[in-house]
């Protein structure tokens, strides 16, 4: 037979949701039930990237993630595969001699690799950054996949049509269409045709943020997105609650917060929809667990900074005492700073002070139990790093990596 192989590769970003997604309203075309918002974040640190390759010596579709060959056989890549090929134009290569015509797409075989530049860490990987999804959840067809598939084939449809595709292998992976703040518009239309992404500001806009993930865990998650959404979709009172009076009002408010680079409003709202977006986990049955007890350590970790402010160098060793003992107790009792007695509890209390500091940090979690941190700018950023490093000490140089998967010189400060 003939020797020839074609290749095409493609990169693809990983997104994190600020309003998240949870819940199909259909599960072929994966349209969700409410609208979502992510951030798209640099490819130079976490992205997966895709080769695909045609040849006549290939005796069937395969496909690999890391080099381990992964089970074509879901009804998601096929989805994908067959949306793809009926786009599927003539390619010629001239230099080579070789000639597809638009028929040949039919009976061809396809070899797909994809490789991920992260730790393929449960939850963190996102199928947004393509086919951590085949790992963690299960099921999906990223956006490189596609986008290669298309490269590979000529296809000639436009980037949101092509996210359209991808949204059909997995919902959230269409977001990373874009860079910076991306809203996926959950649309009226029963055939999906509405459904897309569009950018709402791009990477320049507020280039100040950084974004760190606490990688707590790498193990593989216990319940993909897709049965966990069926099974929220199903059971929980509080999704349809969500779907219906919250996320409408508060994806306006969110896109508020970022046109106007309001951080205070953005960690509020970010915050506020990574704890109901667990709130209908909860409220699933049976419940779903993502967060571990190291995730909600650090949500009382950030909460205490919340609500001490920030006390300045001479008092940080203070301050880590006192945090520290609260962490330690899990309880909201009395805490002492300085000589003025704090009841936490005290919401009266809790609204003064946190009017006057400043936050700095806004914590989101997706499906697993790794915190991703977005800190205002450099310096909020090294500093959550210390708290960070202060409270998880890291037991090697390895660890430490994990503390930062991206730029390494905020330490350096
Ligand atoms: O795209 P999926 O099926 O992996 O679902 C993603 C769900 C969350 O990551 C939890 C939320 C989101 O909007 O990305």
């Amino acid at each position: 037979g003939e020797k020839w192989v074609l290749m095409k590769t493609a990169q693809t970003p990983t997104n994190i949701a600020v309003i998240k997604y949870w819940g199909k309203r259909d599960e072929t075309l994966i349209l969700p039930v409410n609208d979502s918002i992510s951030v798209t974040l640099d490819p130079a640190h976490l992205c997966t990237t895709t080769t695909v390759a045609v040849s006549p010596a290939f005796q069937q579709d395969r496909m690999w993630l890391n080099g381990k060959e992964m089970s074509l056989s879901g009804g998601r890549y096929q989805n994908c595969l067959r949306e793809i090929r009926k786009r599927a134009r003539e390619v010629e290569d001239k230099e080579r001699g070789i000639k597809i015509e638009k028929k040949d797409w039919e009976k061809l075989h396809l070899h797909i690799a994809s490789y991920n530049n992260f730790p393929t860490a449960a939850g963190l990987a996102s199928s947004a950054a393509g086919f951590a999804c085949l790992v963690y959840r299960t099921n999906g067809f990223g956006f490189d996949a596609v986008f290669a598939l298309a490269k590979l084939m000529n296809v000639s449809e436009d980037e949101s049509q092509l996210s359209a595709i991808s949204r059909q292998g997995s919902g959230s992976a269409c977001r990373s269409l874009f860079g910076g703040f991306v809203k996926w518009i959950m649309g009226k239309e029963d055939d999906g045709s509405d459904s897309l992404a569009v950018q709402l500001v791009d990477e320049k806009h507020w280039e100040d943020l950084f974004i760190i993930i606490a990688v707590v865990s790498s193990r593989q998650k216990e319940t993909s997105s897709t049965s966990g959404m069926r099974e929220s979709v199903e059971t929980s009172s509080l999704l349809q609650h969500r779907a219906k009076e919250v996320v409408p009002k508060r994806t306006i408010q969110m896109e508020e917060a970022i046109q106007n680079r309001d951080f205070a409003s953005f960690a509020k709202l970010a915050c506020a929809d990574s704890n109901q977006f667990h709130a209908v986990c909860l409220d699933t049955l049976p419940p779903i667990f993502y967060m571990n007890d190291t995730s909600h350590r650090q949500v009382l970790i950030y909460i205490c900074w919340f609500l001490l402010g920030d006390v300045g160098e001479k008092n940080m060793y203070k301050t880590k005492e006192v945090l520290i003992e609260m962490v330690k107790s899990w309880l909201w009792d009395i805490v002492v700073l300085g000589s003025i007695p704090v009841k936490s509890r005290d919401m009266n209390l809790w609204r003064t002070t946190s009017q006057k500091s400043v936050i700095e940090v806004a914590y989101t979690f997706d499906a697993g139990p790794n915190a991703v941190l977005i800190a205002r700018d450099r310096k909020a950023a090294a500093q959550l790093i210390q708290r960070l490093l202060f409270y998880f000490p890291p037991k090697s140089d390895t660890d430490l990596d994990s503390y930062l998967l991206g730029d390494k010189t905020i330490l350096k400060d």
